[in-house]
């Protein structure tokens, strides 16, 4: 039997929304289209737990894409920044929070001495690209195929994430000239690498060091050294864009876990807290080129928000210690593997489960999947009645093949049992 929750408030929100938003949201992974459904509006939501307009309570294993690595609306965090927003919300000067969280991050990030904050991904790694350009004197840029790192014009080629799951492989309105200046290969290929290093000068190789934006794809043995070795041989700086897997999978990113630095780090997500907040970083000698110290301009009205530094200072507060890692890796690792016995016992063949600490993607392939074109090949309809089956049982997953799901240090064991009885019930239904 197919189960449901009523959605009359949502569907009302829906068809008032269409008439104002595009495609009647802010961002296009919400609308949930590539699962045949209409969005759910939200009401509110506790520690791991989202209550939409209809009142249908779901663990929310999306936790709005990666900032919410303790969960929603976790007391210490509203409390700073209540805090903060007493003392005022903005004002376009420099406050002493901003350095804390420089310092912070320098603290966790081995390779960011210095940094700026934008507020959101994208302009980080719009801002990176151009310091890096800055500073080779080069325009070119390597990237991945189904990597995303924003809508930044010259990076929407292959770009993972919402253009994947709309089926969308570039945008139109990026001028063709733009999209020439990025080479895009295949992610874990050397052979790909080694070709394109030697016909091109490139700026900078921009990477997700853990990708997450194809679904979860694991950088193969010793690809990211390798990385780092073409980067030096050709010139090039390396910028790993770690706004999802930085200070989740490790305090230190997926460099912390590597042991490969970057020359430029780009944050975002979990540095802001669940407020709009990101950032860019590096050696001193590099970031100095930055306008005012430098002449690579780059500037925000709302950069550095006191509100959004109040979240990320707490967030990180929270996260310091070894023990937030290990519980964050032991509900990965109990959330795979429930998952993988849910679709034993309900018979359900063809999926393979891919982790890193607070990261998982449950992709539909018999095969490991080591690239984009083996995370396109899934069986996407399967993963959207699987993930609508869920969603019936109240269990907020990704609406996308391509998106990761994010646990977090407020889900708890009996999040994870809700969940592994749930999906037992939808793989038994698509089997
Ligand atoms: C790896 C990566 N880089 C950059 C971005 C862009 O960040 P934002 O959505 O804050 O612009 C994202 C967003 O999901 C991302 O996953």
């Amino acid at each position: 039997m197919t189960a449901s929750l009523t959605d009359t408030r949502s569907a009302e929100h829906y068809a008032r929304a269409l008439a104002y938003l595009p495609g009647g949201v802010n961002s296009p992974v919400r609308a949930m289209r590539s699962i045949g459904r209409d969005p759910i509006f939200v009401d509110r939501a506790e520690g791991a737990e989202l209550i939409d307009v209809d009142h249908n309570r779901y663990v929310d294993w999306v936790c709005s894409w990666g900032p919410l690595i303790h969960g929603h609306a976790h007391p210490q965090i509203v409390a700073a920044i209540c805090e903060a927003a007493h003392r005022g919300t903005t004002f376009g000067a420099p406050t002493s929070g901003e350095v804390d969280l420089a310092e912070e991050v320098s603290r966790r990030m081995a390779g960011v001495q210095m940094l700026r904050m934008t507020s959101s991904g994208t302009e980080a790694s719009m801002s990176a690209i151009r310091l890096a350009r800055a500073v080779t004197g080069r325009t070119k840029l390597l990237k991945f195929a189904g990597a995303y790192h924003g809508h930044v014009d010259g990076l929407l080629a292959d770009a993972g994430s919402g253009l994947a799951t709309q089926g969308i492989p570039a945008s139109p309105g990026v001028p063709a000239e733009v999209a020439a200046s990025t080479i895009v290969i295949p992610w874990n290929d050397p052979a790909a690498l080694d070709e394109a290093i030697a016909r091109h000068e490139f700026a900078a190789i921009l990477a997700e060091p853990y990708p997450a934006n194809m679904g979860l794809v694991a950088p193969a043995e010793g690809f990211l050294e390798l990385l780092r070795r073409r980067a030096d041989d050709g010139g090039a700086l390396l910028i790993f864009d770690e706004v999802i897997s930085g200070f989740r999978v490790a305090p230190g990113g997926a460099q912390g876990l590597a042991g490969v630095i970057a020359d430029l780090t780009v944050m975002g997500k979990v540095i802001g807290g669940g407020l709009p907040a990101a950032a860019y970083g590096g050696p001193r000698e590099l970031m100095r080129r930055i306008a005012p110290a430098g002449d690579v301009y780059q500037a925000g009205t709302l950069s550095g928000n006191p509100l959004a530094v109040a979240a990320g200072l707490e967030s990180l507060a929270l996260l310091d210690g070894e023990a937030p890692y290990l519980k964050l890796a032991a509900t990965t690792t109990a959330l795979a593997e429930g998952l993988a016995g849910a679709a034993e016992a309900a018979g359900y063949e063809g999926i393979r489960i891919a982790t890193a600490p607070g990261l998982l993607t449950v992709f539909f392939s018999a095969e490991p999947v080591t690239d984009y074109e083996g995370a396109k090949a899934c069986d996407l309809d399967a993963y959207a009645a699987w993930c609508r089956g869920l969603l019936a049982r109240g269990v907020y997953a990704p609406a996308s093949q391509f998106e990761a799901w994010f646990p977090s240090l407020a889900h708890t064991p009996e999040h994870v049992a809700r969940t592994v009885a749930a999906a037992t019930a939808a793989f038994a239904e698509i089997a």
